[in-house]
């Protein structure tokens, strides 16, 4: 009796264990995190201390269910450092969300995560991850997959078509894949929302099928070697939000069926092959923020619907062919944030109300055939940070307010035929560090006041009508690296205080009516490029500058002189007078003057005689 009930109550411990056994499985759990605070650094980490069993489900990061189960890891961005414990699903069985994105984690991808058969969400961003992935098939639960940004090689996964539960893909910039084409059966994945494949040397075409994948929201497939045409089947997309191709090799038009993805609200195919005009359906999506489609091939003129977009606030157009107006309501519907139509052939007026929204960070609109005036309402764009006009065929007075711009980085309205002249407010452009106005005509004088715009890095004002003197006070402008006057109509000497700009590297004085003579100090700015040339300087070239061939940065001055003519390429200018030669030059007039008056003086008296001896002898 005595041995039977031993051996009933052993085989109900051993039937217990077998069945339901919290302790051992609280062990297990545990077990792990013990694993990884030997595997891995970092503070979370050292503050997992256990105080009891199953004390794990307090902490950071962890999530347990009613049977303290852990069912969740979150210890994303948490600088943990080292590799993750392999086969973590044998020890947390029960694991539906792991995302350890965005830490130190280096090494290969750790193959015992294919055994978590109940893993929902598993995000792996960002971690520098190398060496081949596994087969996913057998993680049939898996919703979300993100192992974007890490450096994956071999062969990209295609088992993850066998896992039609998921909602998310993203491998985004995982560079090292074998080169590889998008399945049709990618289209099993009926409930994929999130595809984002960019930079993960994608080939071959974008199939059609795609068309078929309605759940999809956002489609990211830039920055690969996709070729062909865009499908005309993606207009089916009727939830898409996200259409992102930019950086392929797409050739042909842009289908008018993308015009149907109501939803859309941002759409880049910049920097693929593509002609044609720009789809008029697509400028009237309701709720279209963002397009971009530059450096394409794109011809025609920009829809004038466009500027109807209640919701668009970037356009982005810049190297293309574009021709005509740019729709001059553009930003009175919506409020713009950036607009680039650089490098096209558009002709008409810049369009006026693009600042109306009050959030203009960039207009950009260098080399076109824009004519017509700057609107005054740019000079109100206090938000603006760039504004560049430059070579066009613009006109007119120039809105002072242009140059002082609070916020401006850039101001560049070169190569056009403006007239105007710079303000002493230019002192409130605390934030310009490039002024360019160069190739137009700009007149009257350079206001000292330019000194308060301290940021400023690069000043190009040449071939302008602006006289009167340099400022002096230019040299304050610490940072200035370049700094060219050329071809104006400055006058007065060159300030000596130039020689304290320590960051130039070139001055071009060159073609002005500058006089007096070159400032010793300027040998200070050596070796930066000087050019002092056509000028009305005189007297010596200073020794120190005359380092090196520069002859060609003081010709036109006749009235400079060299101490010799040692360097053969300054055997155009005459040599200096010391002090000796001038004393011996005065010492010689003197002695000349005195023999010349000495012998005026005998001439006279000699005359004299000569009448009186005439008077004497007359009758
Ligand atoms: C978790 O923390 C709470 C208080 O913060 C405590 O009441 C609870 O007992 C802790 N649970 C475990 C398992 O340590
Ligand atoms: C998956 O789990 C099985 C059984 O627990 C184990 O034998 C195998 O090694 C695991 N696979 C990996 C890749 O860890
Ligand atoms: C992972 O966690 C980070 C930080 O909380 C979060 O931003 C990211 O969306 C999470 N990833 C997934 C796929 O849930
Ligand atoms: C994945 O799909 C392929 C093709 O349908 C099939 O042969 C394979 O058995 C699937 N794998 C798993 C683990 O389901
Ligand atoms: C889908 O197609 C690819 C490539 O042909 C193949 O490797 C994969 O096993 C297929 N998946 C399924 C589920 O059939
Ligand atoms: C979309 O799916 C339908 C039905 O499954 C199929 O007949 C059709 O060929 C598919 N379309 C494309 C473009 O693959
Ligand atoms: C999609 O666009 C085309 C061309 O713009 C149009 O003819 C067609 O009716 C649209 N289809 C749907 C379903 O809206
Ligand atoms: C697009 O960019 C490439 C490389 O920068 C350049 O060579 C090409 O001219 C650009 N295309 C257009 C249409 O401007
Ligand atoms: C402009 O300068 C101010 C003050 O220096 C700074 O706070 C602001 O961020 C700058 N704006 C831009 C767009 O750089
Ligand atoms: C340049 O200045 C001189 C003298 O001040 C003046 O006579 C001349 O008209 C000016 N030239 C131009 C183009 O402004
Ligand atoms: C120019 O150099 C002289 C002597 O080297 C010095 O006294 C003078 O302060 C310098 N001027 C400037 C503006 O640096
Ligand atoms: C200086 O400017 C003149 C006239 O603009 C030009 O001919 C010469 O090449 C320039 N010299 C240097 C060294 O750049």
């Amino acid at each position: 009796m005595a041995f039977q009930s031993k051996f009933c109550l052993s085989s109900f411990v051993l039937l217990l264990s077998l069945i339901n056994c919290p302790g051992a499985k609280t062990d297990k759990q545990s077990e792990y995190f013990s694993l990884m605070k030997t595997a891995l650094s970092g503070s979370t980490l050292s503050e997992w201390t256990a105080k009891g069993d199953s004390s794990y489900c307090n902490y950071t990061g962890l999530v347990c269910n009613s049977q303290d189960q852990v069912i969740a890891m979150n210890l994303a961005r948490q600088s943990l450092k080292g590799s993750l414990p392999p086969d973590v699903c044998s020890y947390l069985p029960e694991l539906q969300v792991l995302n350890i994105s965005e830490n130190d984690i280096t090494g290969r991808f750790p193959h015992g995560i294919t055994n978590c058969s109940v893993l929902k969400v598993l995000a792996m961003s960002d971690l520098l991850l190398s060496g081949r992935l596994p087969d996913f098939s057998s993680m049939k639960s898996l919703r979300v997959l993100d192992l974007s940004m890490n450096k994956f090689s071999g062969d990209f996964p295609l088992s993850i078509t066998n896992l039609t539960e998921l909602e998310v893909v993203n491998f985004n910039m995982n560079d090292n894949f074998n080169p590889w084409e998008l399945p049709e059966n990618i289209t099993r994945l009926t409930r994929l929302q999130t595809l984002v494949l960019s930079t993960t040397i994608l080939q071959g075409s974008i199939l059609p099928s795609i068309g078929n994948m309605t759940s999809l929201v956002d489609l990211e497939l830039s920055g690969n070697f996709l070729k062909g045409q865009i499908p005309p089947e993606l207009g089916m997309l009727k939830n898409l939000k996200y259409l992102m191709l930019y950086y392929n090799q797409l050739s042909g038009k842009i289908p008018e069926e993308v015009g149907n993805l109501t939803e859309l609200t941002g759409l880049d195919m910049s920097v693929n092959l593509l002609t044609g005009r720009i789809p008029e359906s697509i400028c009237r999506l309701p709720k279209l923020k963002i397009l971009q489609l530059y450096n394409n091939s794109l011809t025609g003129e920009i829809p004038t619907a466009l500027g109807d977009s209640t919701a668009l606030t970037t356009l982005s157009v810049y190297q293309n062919f574009l021709t005509g107006r740019i729709p001059q309501n553009l930003g009175i519907s919506s409020a713009m944030i950036a607009i680039d139509l650089s490098e096209n052939q558009f002709s008409s007026k810049l369009p006026p109300n693009v600042c109306r929204g009050g959030k203009l960070l960039y207009f950009l609109a260098l080399s076109n055939m824009f004519t017509g005036e700057i609107p005054q309402s740019y000079a109100d764009c206090t938000s603006l940070v760039r504004f560049r006009v430059s070579n066009n065929r613009l006109v007119g007075l120039v809105p002072e307010g242009i140059f002082s711009l609070p916020n401006a980085n850039i101001i560049d309205i070169a190569d056009n035929q403006v007239t105007g002249t710079i303000p002493r407010e230019i002192a409130n452009a605390k934030n310009m560090s490039e002024f360019f106005i160069q190739n137009n005509k700009i007149s009257e004088f350079l206001p000292s006041e330019i000194s308060g715009a301290v940021n400023l890095v690069k000043i190009d004002l040449s071939n302008n009508l602006i006289s009167g003197p340099i400022p002096s006070e230019l040299s304050t402008l610490k940072k200035l690296d370049l700094l060219l006057l050329q071809h104006n109509n400055f006058t007065f000497s060159i300030p000596e205080s130039l020689s304290q700009l320590k960051s130039l590297s070139i001055l071009d004085l060159s073609n002005n009516q500058l006089t007096g003579n070159i400032p010793e100090n300027l040998s200070k700015l050596l070796p930066s490029t000087i050019n002092l040339s056509y000028n009305h300087l005189s007297g010596p070239i200073p020794l120190s500058l005359t380092t090196g061939s520069l002859g060609e940065s003081f010709s036109g001055n006749p009235r400079l002189c060299v101490e010799s003519h040692i360097d053969p390429s300054y055997k155009n200018f005459s040599i200096c007078q010391t002090h000796e030669q001038k004393r011996s030059i005065w010492l010689w007039i003197t002695v000349a003057s005195a023999i010349v008056l000495s012998l005026v003086a005998v001439a006279l008296f000699l005359k004299r005689c000569l009448r009186k001896k005439e008077i004497d002898t007359k009758p």
